[in-house]
């Protein structure tokens, strides 16, 4: 069968090749490959900056936004051959950390986890693969291909549900939210929000085009002018930042509201110099109480939390999100995102 591979740690090196037939395990399901998402990570990866293959192999499967329908599944699961579902991403580490031991493997301890398609596991870009019953997650039919949202819409699950635990610290009504970034996880960022009624605003680069089109759809209010003029005018409780621009997340620090609360999701590029005021940033923080926070992967109570969230989202405004649909053939044309997409998806 087809997979899209590549050598982690080396650019252009991104290939579909015929790999061996997967074979299930008897805790496993086989399953047939709808489609896969691109995101920046599988980009970093395929620029050689990113990712490690299974040990002792050169090459790895990527693929970690799945989407797939049951073949075969063990008797006595609760799957069955046609169901739709995703595989969940990262695995506990070995040890296990405390966290891993606790099912909470998206907060690891010890960085030993692994990851479909990114780190020493292969990923679900192949025409058939595998998973274990417990990293396996059912999705509403109706869903359709959209289903291919799920894993970064459990990305800003995850982000919600934590800005839900932090901000018990003290009375705190959020009212006002903004999101950075009008990408995947920006888009679906803001999508939680209206669902939670706040008003949502984003702000990305792009003044016109579909970025900015989908955001409004959603019922949120757009911005493109610098972050501080925005977050001076509209005082934000919180900031969601998910472009992982240096510059971008270093203004998100310092703006949020008084007690607001900023998370950040995007993974910036290291290497680079900002000139940065620190005094004002730690200054900030300390006089407002704010709080600052990193998010990253989510475990399997954030994948029931975004299917419930895909599912609850206007149909047209889902499959909106994915603004190109590939080919397995032609899947290496995924790694050149353009200026006008969202969501590229390639079917398998
Ligand atoms: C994925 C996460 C993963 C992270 C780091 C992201 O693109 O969505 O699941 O933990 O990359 O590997």
């Amino acid at each position: 069968m087809r997979a899209l591979t590549v050598i982690p740690e080396k650019s252009g090196s991104l290939e579909i090749r015929d790999i061996p037939d997967a074979v299930a395990s008897p805790n496993e399901l086989l399953v047939e490959g709808i489609a896969f998402g691109v995101c920046a990570t599988d980009r970093e990866i395929a620029s050689g900056h990113f990712g490690a293959a299974p040990p002792g192999e050169d090459r790895l499967v990527l693929g970690h936004e799945s989407l797939g329908r049951v073949l075969t599944a063990p008797a006595g699961s609760d799957f069955a051959a046609g169901d739709l579902v995703v595989g969940i991403v990262r695995r506990p580490d070995p040890v296990p950390c405390g966290a891993c031991a606790r099912g909470e493997f998206d907060m690891c301890r010890n960085n030993l986890y692994a990851e479909r398609g990114i780190k020493h596991l292969h990923g679900y870009a192949s025409e058939q693969w595998t998973v274990e019953t417990d990293y396996a997650v059912k999705l509403d039919p109706a869903l359709g291909d959209t289903g291919v949202l799920m894993e970064p819409a459990t990305v800003v699950a995850k982000v919600w549900e934590q800005i839900d635990r932090v901000s018990t610290r003290a009375w705190y009504e959020p009212r006002r939210v903004l999101v950075t970034g009008a990408g995947p996880i920006g888009q679906l960022a803001a999508l939680l929000g209206t669902q939670r009624d706040l008003d949502v605003h984003v702000l990305a680069l792009a003044d016109k085009g579909i970025q900015p089109d989908m955001a409004r759809k959603l019922g949120a209010t757009y911005h493109s002018d610098p972050l501080p003029e925005v977050a001076d005018r509209i005082h934000p409780d919180v900031i969601i930042e998910a472009t992982g621009v240096p510059s971008i997340a270093m203004a998100a620090m310092t703006h949020p509201a008084p007690a607001g609360i900023v998370c950040l999701t995007g993974i910036s590029p290291t290497g680079r110099q900002l000139d940065i005021d620190a005094g004002e940033l730690n200054r900030r923080t300390v006089l407002e109480n704010n709080l600052i926070f990193g998010s990253v992967n989510a475990n399997k109570r954030h994948y029931h939390q975004a299917a419930q969230a895909l599912a609850a989202a206007d149909p047209n405004w889902r499959s909106g999100l994915i603004t190109r649909r590939l080919p397995l053939a032609k899947a290496i044309d995924a790694f050149t995102s353009g200026q006008d997409d969202i969501k590229i998806m390639v079917e398998l």
